[in-house]
């Protein structure tokens, strides 16, 4: 049972295509709701910006009234309103901030700006109860790949790396196009992989060489990786022959998977910290699941990966975020906030 001393927080994020709503009190998750413009994308292999905002501004209320529906509360319950203030897609964050300002002025409740990396972070305490702090967060998603050191997920998250070029989850979608799977192409790589070889092709693992370590130790870059792919499969089909999917497919995840995981595990040590939290789309994909519990586990590090529904987008994990920040008493964001697309991480409220 939840306790009603906790705050009762509704949460709105719109950063890219996902407009998700999502109510907790205190840890708990009481509303979960999402629409997603999707399948508006799909034919053009990625998020086009101007078709995600419109489509966050229809679906604004109708997500509004579902979740608060589901959490069987009537809006004007509400202790806070939290909202994504960025990174993202400017117009598409817009959204959600401008509906956000307007809930919160209306209620004459406060109203929480908070950083879309930092609730992916917060979100697991839904599932796993509170944060271990500090942590390193390992964040991988079609927008982001970072590695994060978060000392206080409300008001102290240090970047340590972050991608130079693609982030994972474009690469999963890149790579999948390449071998004619859907968009996004994660889940289907996941899936085709595992009926494939992952020793089959010896893929790039980008920024591991020692040259290459002592610029970028905690960075990442999957262009390169994508283009070997691109190679690969080009070859086969000048040869005229069949491009096997599922042995390029788990070829492909194993090199994702080994480098995030051995620059997060790595990043844990050096700052000698015992728990890893795993976050963004890309945490849904089981092998990235499975190679981390199984190396860190070996190191003694602790593993905490949020369940699929949680990884992705949602507004539950800027509930979350928000319920922590009225938790720890921290003040409100000013009426006047804007939504900023390229905040950097260590903004965590607005
Ligand atoms: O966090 P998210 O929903 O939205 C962004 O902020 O981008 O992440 C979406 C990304 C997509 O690139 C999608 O292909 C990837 O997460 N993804 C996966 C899996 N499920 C979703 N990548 C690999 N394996 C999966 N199972
Ligand atoms: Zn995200």
């Amino acid at each position: 049972m939840t306790r009603s001393s906790e705050p009762l927080v509704l949460g709105i994020e719109t950063s890219c295509d996902e407009t998700g709503v999502g109510i907790v009190r205190g840890t708990t998750l009481l509303a979960d709701a999402v629409a997603s413009s999707v399948d508006q994308h799909a034919r053009f292999g990625g998020v086009v910006p101007e078709v995600a905002s419109r489509a966050h501004l229809e679906a604004m209320v109708p997500t509004i009234e579902r979740a608060c529906e589901s959490a069987g509360i009537v809006v004007s319950d509400v202790d806070a309103v939290a909202v994504t203030y960025g990174p993202g897609l400017a117009g598409a964050l817009l959204v959600g901030v401008a509906s956000a300002k307007a809930l919160a002025l209306s209620l004459g409740k406060p109203l929480h700006a908070v950083n879309h990396l930092a609730a992916h972070v917060a979100v697991d305490q839904l599932e796993h109860g509170p944060l271990p702090e500090p942590c390193v967060a390992l964040l991988v998603s079609g927008g982001h790949s970072s590695l994060l050191r978060v000392e206080d997920v409300t008001s102290d998250v240090q970047p340590l790396g972050a991608t130079i070029d693609d982030a994972a989850g474009e690469a999963f979608d890149k790579v999948a196009r390449l071998l004619g799977l859907p968009f996004p192409g994660g889940p289907h790589i996941d899936r085709s992989a595992v009926s494939g070889n992952s020793l089959a092709i010896d893929f790039p693992r980008g920024l591991t060489s020692r040259r290459d370590l002592e610029r970028h130790r905690f960075d990442f870059s999957f262009s390169g990786l994508k283009t070997a792919v691109a190679r690969w499969v080009e070859a086969r089909e000048r040869g005229g022959e069949p491009v096997p999917v599922s042995d390029v497919a788990a070829s492909f995840q194993e090199a994702v998977c080994d480098v995030l995981v051995r620059k997060a595990l790595d990043a844990a040590q050096c700052e000698g910290i015992e728990d890893l939290l795993i976050g963004g789309g890309v945490a849904a994909n089981s092998r990235l699941r499975a190679m981390a519990e199984e190396r860190a586990s070996r190191l003694g590090i602790r593993v905490r990966v949020p369940r699929p529904g949680l990884c992705t987008d949602n507004g539950a994990m800027v509930a979350a975020l928000g319920a922590e920040v009225v938790r720890r008493g921290r003040a409100p964001s000013r009426l006047d906030v804007s939504a900023d697309s390229s905040l950097p991480v260590t903004s965590v409220l607005g």
